[in-house]
């Protein structure tokens, strides 16, 4: 804050003459400090270990450095206020001494609060050494304090009108308005005004994004009805209902997380605040929803999750898979070994348990390779392919198990090709998984249909697999997490090995699934004309 001297002197006149305070009181406030003087070092410690019980006295100190010096300053002061002279100079020192306060943003009343130490240590001091001078040096001394304190009070009061002032020139500017809306359009968060009935007033370019509603769509209805989830938790409502109860001068604000429904009927979720500006007249009060659409990150999350999880287990799957391999091969090869030595003629029951032996051995046999599929690293041969080639293909190779298992089987592909970069052997075992499973799926309820479906978005290939069997046991279940299976034979790895394929290629895969109906989707990067063909290493932790 720039201070002004002149403009305090007229002041500083004014308040020594209405506290009649002159030269009769200089002599007293003299003989005082001969007496207050030894004491003064100690005045200041103990004022500023008063200040450090205050948090918000003791946060306008910089660090412990800047203490000792005040100390010093404030013994300087003291010596100043009881000798003067009071002259322009000595109200030009105090005027900026109040405004250095200001400055730091020391609240006003500390201010006060602090004159009032200076003034209980050193009438304490008049009265033990003055004797019946006393009185006269207390009065003298309230006098020059207060005149003090005023001072100060008035660059605070000074302060804040220079402010009032900025802020209405800064309000007149023909500017201003526009940059704050364009400052609220551009801001990537989502900012919806909402009135205490819930009424949608105002929203910015990233809300109509998130919820897929244009602003005159959304504007005049309950913004609630329109893109909320019901929640169990009702956490806008009470979010709503917590803030209404405030003191409607005070602002309030509170973290919020809910899920938007967006026009299209998708749900994105949102983290943010819900807020309401102090109000100081009985106009209309708006709620503002700002916060940040997480759908995307909350799923990239899960996705490296999985994927550290994948990880993980192909380190283990290698190296177990090694161990495993060469007592297996061998056992199978005694077993072959005892067949052959019993004989057509040996003992059935021996040779029974021969076969079981040996049909658990190809059961372990099967997933140690299914292990090594999963966990070796392997390039990605990616060449230029049509889609459509590779969904046909896919379902000829399925027809015979499809015919075994009653099941028919429909192809539905986009008219225009669809091209992508692709390991098409890769792509093609994802596909062939997929559709073996839902061909089991389907035919475990008597035969049934299963579809597949291709179709482009922006950047992506979409394929679904979709069955019409009895629906997922459990939607929740980790099903692309190895060594899940709910097969009794199953190894667990197959939808990892689909997950981890389509991942390495960019892609992603989902389910959705209900009786009747479970479509596994997966998407995967359209051919981009700017990027050539490559080929990706697997990232395996195989050792
Ligand atoms: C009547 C009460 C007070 C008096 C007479 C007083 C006196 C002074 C003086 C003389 C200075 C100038 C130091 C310099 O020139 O370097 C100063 C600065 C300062 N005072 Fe005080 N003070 C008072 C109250 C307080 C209180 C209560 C606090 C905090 C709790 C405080 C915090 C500060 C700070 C942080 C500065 C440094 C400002 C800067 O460096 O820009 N003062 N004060």
């Amino acid at each position: 804050m720039a201070v002004d001297p002149a403009s305090y002197w007229d002041r500083f006149l004014e308040m020594k003459r209405y506290v009649r305070f002159g030269p009769e009181d200089e002599p007293f406030l003299r003989e005082l400090l001969a007496a207050s003087r030894p004491e003064h070092a100690r005045i200041a410690r103990q004022f500023y270990e008063r200040a450090r019980e205050h948090d918000e006295a003791i946060a306008v100190f910089q660090d412990e450095a800047q203490i000792k010096r005040l100390q010093s300053s404030l013994v300087v002061w003291m010596e100043r206020v009881m000798t003067g002279p009071y002259d322009r100079d000595y109200c030009a020192k105090s005027a900026r001494i109040g405004a250095m306060h200001v400055q730091v943003g020391l609240p006003q009343r500390f201010m006060v609060m602090a004159m009032t130490l200076f003034r209980l240590a050193l009438v304490e001091i008049a009265e033990e050494a003055m004797g019946d001078r006393a009185t006269r040096a207390v009065q003298a001394l309230t006098r020059i304090l207060d005149i003090e304190l005023a001072l100060m009070v008035d660059t605070y009061a000074d302060a804040f009108l220079q402010r009032i002032t900025r802020s209405e020139q800064d309000q007149k500017h023909p500017d201003r308005l526009r940059r704050y809306v364009e400052a609220v359009e551009l801001a990537p968060a989502v900012v919806v005004g909402i009135d205490e009935e819930g009424v949608v007033q105002l929203m910015n370019r990233a809300a109509q994004e998130a919820t897929g509603y244009a602003r005159d769509e959304l504007v005049g209805l309950n913004f609630s009805s329109m893109c909320l989830v019901e929640h169990e938790d009702h956490s806008f409502e009470d979010a709503m209902g917590i803030i209404a109860s405030s003191p409607p001068s005070e602002s309030a604000t509170l973290a919020l997380s809910c899920s938007l429904r967006t026009r299209s009927g998708h749900l994105r979720e949102m983290r943010g605040h819900l807020t309401r500006a102090a109000q100081r007249d009985l106009g209309e009060r708006l709620y503002f929803l700002v916060g940040r659409d997480v759908t995307d990150e909350e799923a990239l999350a899960v996705r490296v999750r999985r994927s550290e999880k994948l990880a993980a287990v192909g380190t283990l799957a290698a190296g177990l898979a090694h161990e495993i391999r060469n007592p297996l091969n061998g056992a199978q090869l005694h077993l072959t070994y005892m067949r052959r030595a019993l004989g057509k003629e040996g003992d059935g029951d021996v040779l029974e348990a021969i076969e079981v032996v040996s049909d658990e051995v190809k059961r372990l046999s099967d997933l140690v390779t299914d292990f090594l599929d999963f966990a070796r690293p392997r390039e990605l041969n990616r060449s230029r392919i049509s889609v459509q080639d590779l969904c046909h293909r896919s379902l000829d190779l399925l027809k015979p198990a499809a015919s075994e298992a009653h099941v028919q089987l429909a192809l539905e592909l986009p008219d225009s090709e669809v091209m992508a970069d692709l390991d098409t052997a890769m792509i093609e075992q994802v596909f062939l998984n997929l559709l073996n499973n839902a061909v089991q799926a389907a035919g475990s309820v008597g035969g049934g249909v299963v579809t597949m479906r291709a179709y482009r978005r922006p950047r992506h290939a979409v394929i679904e697999v979709v069955d019409d069997g009895p629906g997922l046991q459990d939607v929740e279940a980790p099903i692309f997490d190895a060594f899940y299976s709910t097969k009794d034979k199953g190894t667990g790895l197959g939808l990892s090995i689909v997950h981890r394929i389509v991942s390495d290629h960019g892609g992603e895969i989902s389910v959705q699934s209900r009786p009747g109906a479970t479509c596994f989707r997966v998407e995967l990067p359209l051919y981009d004309p700017e990027q050539p063909p490559t080929s990706v290493v697997f990232q395996s932790t195989r050792p």
